[in-house]
């Protein structure tokens, strides 16, 4: 069993990291720079941990879907996706990506994390009260997925037709239409110090420093990374209110940077 994920706040890592750790088994970021054909090669059971986006799975965990779709063929799946509050069938829309090969889905989860979406002000950052009661229900839910695992148990969060219906009417049909405008959308305002901390962080490559400015090339996968992480608060994407307090990532972990090899 291998787990690869996509985390662009910390959630997803932390779950993806716990989660291997208590499986006994290696846990990949998918921006780490290693053969993922070799690896899913050699494992029989694939571990994916993302977040939700509007019951949708991230552009760059789509594109990776895509390109290692044909190593997937015969695998056992398992699912982790974090969300904050509901994505109706944020687990099972994974599998749209798989439809034409044989694979078997033998658990997926739905794990509720703090909002990455600093700017949005009814879902303001939690207190560190609040963080340790997610911290503790996450790892509840983690043995209690990992025991069920080994007994074989199947569960599959997000599965059924009410679930796959309230994601698709209640978000996806139009954060699909949000995603597509705001992927070329990043905007930076007149305090950024052009530290170029934004350019080594994103993970898609999206922003480039020029001489005396940060272009984008329209291909934000929203995950909220610069706008945390910017040290002067000058970056937004999607929603475009002043950032008053960033979101430092799941248990406190801060900074990106040192798992972007
Ligand atoms: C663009 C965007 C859209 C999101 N949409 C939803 C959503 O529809 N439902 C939800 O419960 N959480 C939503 N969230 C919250 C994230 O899924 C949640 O905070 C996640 O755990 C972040 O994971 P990460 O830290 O691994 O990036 C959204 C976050 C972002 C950045
Ligand atoms: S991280 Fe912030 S300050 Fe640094 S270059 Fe990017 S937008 Fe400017
Ligand atoms: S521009 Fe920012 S939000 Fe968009 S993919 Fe890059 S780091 Fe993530």
């Amino acid at each position: 069993m291998v787990t690869i994920y996509f985390s662009g706040t910390g959630n997803s890592r932390y779950i993806a990291e716990k989660f291997s750790k208590t499986m006994g088994c290696e846990n990949y970021s998918i921006e780490e720079n290693i053969d993922f054909k070799k690896l899913i090669n050699s494992n029989d059971t694939i571990v994916f941990s993302y977040p939700t986006y509007g019951s949708c799975v991230p552009i760059i965990m789509r594109e990776f879907i895509s390109e290692h779709k044909k190593y997937l063929r015969g695998k056992k799946i398992i699912i982790l996706s974090t969300q904050l509050l509901f994505s109706g069938d944020g687990a099972r829309v994974l599998t749209e990506l798989l439809e034409d090969i044989d694979y078997k889905i033998i658990y997926a989860e739905h794990f509720n994390m703090p909002n990455n979406i600093c700017n949005l002000p009814i879902f303001p950052n939690p207190s560190d009260r609040r963080m340790e009661k997610y911290i503790r229900k996450a790892n509840k839910k983690i043995e209690k997925s990992c025991a069920n695992i080994r007994r074989g148990i199947v569960r599959k969060r997000g599965f059924n037709l009410i679930s796959k219906y309230a994601g698709l009417y209640s978000q996806r049909i139009y954060f699909k239409g949000i995603e597509d405008i705001a992927k070329s959308d990043v905007r930076i305002n007149e305090e950024c110090i052009l530290c170029g901390k934004c350019v080594r962080i994103c993970p898609m490559h999206n922003l480039e420093d020029l001489d005396n400015r940060i272009e984008q090339k329209d291909n934000c996968t929203l995950c909220y990374r610069c706008v945390n992480e910017c040290p002067v608060k000058a970056i937004t994407v999607l929603y475009h209110r002043k950032v008053q307090q960033q979101y430092t990532g799941f248990g406190r972990r801060g900074d990106t940077e040192d798992v972007i090899k």
